[in-house]
């Protein structure tokens, strides 16, 4: 080898030329598809502009966002005030300010000249949608019945509100500030990137953490955080906090973390064979959000957008013009299914994987079958035969409807779905069965009774939708003494003899 030493040197150096030639591009493009591109253009005048606005928003006046912004990622790339607040004359949003033309709110937009990927995911994904909830019987609840205000400081905060300007287009204090997750920006994007990455530190490890998210999935209709804090994941999540290697710049699951997974580990994060994705619904199989539950299949558009089909509806084919675009892409709710399956694998064996989506598609079902759909088909009736009006959420038991599919019933399904037992029993199956039982069907008949002086359709009605599922017998027959040996015997069965005492 030796003698052909300096031939071999000449070719050697030919050779990294070549790679480097084809590499450093796909690297680069590779890397977190962050293109640095407006770095390097960035002009002399920019960049003392940049550095002008320090002089009056630095660590002397303003501690807060100077510091945050001093120590971070984009501080040291040197992506500055000016780079994210930087506006065109003409913007709407744009007004003049010390010798530059700036923004106060900054949209996805504006992180889109160096951030494409992750705002093309975002913006096609059900998160930028959030602030379409108008129509919703949710919101005729809030703006209606509770009251505008509420709304303001309530849902927009989650779901994102929409940013009106003054006439300096200075963003008006009703509006202002709101960081939903769907906020409706003044330049026609959608969201905010500061809804998950806090301002002005725009960290990754701070988006990891679960509390992140905790900020809207929480409370009687979503409790995903407090399912998370239940399961076994979020209790390693906290005990084994340094172990988590939260702040590495990679974060793949079971590469440069197995202690336990967060929220976006499951839901965004990156493994051995999946990118990160700020599409958060791309893993998700069901919707768990409505009355009754559904299989989703996903359906991707030329045009950059996506949108929800319920299985059981015939797939459009690839190529196919459908809501003013071109379909480019199916996701079916399998293939969904299998990109969560692909996280879960990084840390559990197939067969324990198996078994939690059997346990949960069984709670599920569970779910529609034995409550939501006869209940549901129940109501329909009661308003097709004038019982009931039309409207919305006049009358207790249209109320009480709600809140067993929209709390109760979804606590259930959530706690399923991301193994919170106390969610699927107590907050959830028991008080479905609960308010079922003992508040809806008593106002059931209380509605009847009040138009016709009697019972018997709401009999009638019980007979046809909830006596023929056997899970209902024991509310038709009583709980006797047979049907307790039943039970006994049925529990014998599957725990072994004498399990009963
Ligand atoms: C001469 C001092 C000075 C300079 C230079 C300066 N600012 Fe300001 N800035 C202020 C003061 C004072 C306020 C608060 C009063 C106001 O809102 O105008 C402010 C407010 C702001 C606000 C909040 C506006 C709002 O609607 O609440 C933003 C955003 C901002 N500055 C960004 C910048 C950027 C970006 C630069 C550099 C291009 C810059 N500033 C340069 C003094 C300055
Ligand atoms: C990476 C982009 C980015 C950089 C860099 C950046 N900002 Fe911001 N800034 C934002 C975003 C996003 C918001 C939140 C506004 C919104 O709701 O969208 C914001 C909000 C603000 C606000 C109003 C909100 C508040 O908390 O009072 C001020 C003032 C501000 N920035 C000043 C600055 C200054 C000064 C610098 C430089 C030290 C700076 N920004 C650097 C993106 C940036
Ligand atoms: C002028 C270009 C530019 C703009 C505009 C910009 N960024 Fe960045 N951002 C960068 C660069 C460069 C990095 C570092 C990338 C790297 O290290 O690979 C970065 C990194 C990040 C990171 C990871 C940082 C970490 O420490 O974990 C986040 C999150 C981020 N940006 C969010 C945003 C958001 C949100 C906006 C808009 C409000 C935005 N960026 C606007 C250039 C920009
Ligand atoms: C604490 C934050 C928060 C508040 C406050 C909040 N929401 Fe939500 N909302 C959420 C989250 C998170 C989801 C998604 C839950 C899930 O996927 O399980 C959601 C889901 C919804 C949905 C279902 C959307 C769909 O695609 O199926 C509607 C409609 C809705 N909310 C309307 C409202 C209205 C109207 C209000 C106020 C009257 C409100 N929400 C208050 C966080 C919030
Ligand atoms: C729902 C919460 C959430 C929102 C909203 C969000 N991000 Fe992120 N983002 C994350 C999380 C979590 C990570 C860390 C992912 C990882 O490394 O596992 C991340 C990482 C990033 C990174 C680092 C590069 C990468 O892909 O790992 C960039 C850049 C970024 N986000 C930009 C944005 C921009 C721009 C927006 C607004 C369009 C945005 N993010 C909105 C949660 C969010
Ligand atoms: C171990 C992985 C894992 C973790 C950790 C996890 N999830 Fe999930 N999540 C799932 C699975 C699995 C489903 C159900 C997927 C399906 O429908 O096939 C789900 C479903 C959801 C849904 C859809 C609910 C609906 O109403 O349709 C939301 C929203 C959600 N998770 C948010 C969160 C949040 C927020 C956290 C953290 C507090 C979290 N998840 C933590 C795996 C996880
Ligand atoms: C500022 C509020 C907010 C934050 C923070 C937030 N979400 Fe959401 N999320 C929502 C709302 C609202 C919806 C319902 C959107 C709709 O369907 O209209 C939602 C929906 C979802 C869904 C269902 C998506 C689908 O396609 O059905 C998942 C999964 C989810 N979020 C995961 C997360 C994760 C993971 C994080 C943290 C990394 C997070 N969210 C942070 C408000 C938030
Ligand atoms: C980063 C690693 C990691 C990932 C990813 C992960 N888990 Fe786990 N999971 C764990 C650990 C560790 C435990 C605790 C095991 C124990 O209890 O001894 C656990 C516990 C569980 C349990 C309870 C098991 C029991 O015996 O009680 C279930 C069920 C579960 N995980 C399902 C899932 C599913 C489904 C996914 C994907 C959607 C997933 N996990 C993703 C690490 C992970």
């Amino acid at each position: 080898m030796s003698k052909h030493r300096p031939k071999s040197h000449f070719l050697w150096v030919l050779l990294c030329l070549f790679v480097w030639a084809f590499a450093a591009p796909a690297f680069a493009a590779e890397s977190g598809k962050i293109q640095a591109k407006p770095l390097v253009k960035k002009s002399a005048a920019d960049t003392a502009m940049g550095k002008k606005c320090l002089s009056c928003h630095g660590a002397e006046d303003d501690p807060g966002i100077y510091g945050e912004w001093k120590k971070s990622t984009h501080a040291a790339k040197s992506v500055d005030c000016y780079d994210c607040h930087k506006s065109k004359p003409g913007d709407k949003a744009a007004y003049e300010h010390h010798g530059a033309t700036i923004q106060t709110v900054v949209t996805p937009l504006t992180c889109a000249r160096c951030h494409q990927a992750e705002v093309a995911q975002q913006q096609r994904s059900h998160h930028a949608k959030a602030g379409n909830i108008l129509a919703s019987i949710d919101n005729l609840l809030g703006e209606v019945i509770g009251g505008p205000a509420a709304v303001n400081a309530g849902c927009l905060q989650c779901h994102g509100g929409t940013i009106t300007l003054d006439d300096k287009k200075r963003p008006t204090p009703q509006s202002f500030p709101n960081t939903g997750i769907g906020r409706i920006n003044t330049d026609g994007s959608l969201g905010s990137c500061s809804a998950c990455h806090a301002r002005h530190s725009f960290s990754s490890a701070q988006a990891r953490t679960p509390d992140t998210c905790g900020k809207c999935h929480m409370g009687p209709d979503h409790p995903q955080i407090e399912i998370y804090n239940e399961s076994k994941h979020g209790i390693l999540y906290r005990a084994k906090i340094d172990e988590m290697n939260l702040k590495s710049k990679k974060w793949v699951v079971g590469v440069d973390y197995t202690a336990a997974p967060t929220c976006s580990t499951c839901h965004m994060g990156a493994t051995r064979d999946q990118k990160v994705t700020h599409d958060v619904g791309e893993r998700i199989s069901w919707t768990l959000r409505p009355a009754v539950s559904t299989k989703l299949n996903m359906i991707r558009l030329a045009n950059g957008d996506e949108f929800d089909q319920p299985e059981g509806k015939a797939l459009p084919a690839i190529g196919d013009a459908i809501k003013g675009s071109t379909v480019t892409e199916i996701l079916t709710w399998e293939q969904r299914r299998d990109k969560m399956q692909d996280v879960c694998a990084a840390c559990h064996s197939k067969r324990t994987i198996a078994g939690h989506y059997k346990q949960f598609d069984d709670v599920v079902d569970l779910y529609n079958d034995k409550y939501a759909k006869p209940i549901s088909a129940m109501m329909k009736e009661l308003e097709d035969k004038g019982y009931l009006s039309k409207e919305p959420m006049d009358a207790k038991i249209k109320w009480t409807w709600f809140e067993i599919w929209h709390h109760e019933g979804r606590r259930a399904r959530h706690g399923a779905s991301m193994n919170g037992p106390d969610y699927t029993w107590w907050h959830g199956i028991y008080e479905v069965a609960q308010h079922t039982y003992f508040k809806w069907i008593p106002e059931l008949k209380e509605v009847v009774q009040k138009k016709d002086g009697n019972e018997d359709f709401a009999n009638a009605l019980l007979d046809k939708y909830f006596k023929p599922i056997a899970g209902h017998d024991w509310f038709f027959n009583g709980m006797g003494p047979k049907a307790i040996e039943e039970v006994r015997r049925g529990y014998e069965d599957r725990y072994g003899k004498g399990s009963l005492k």
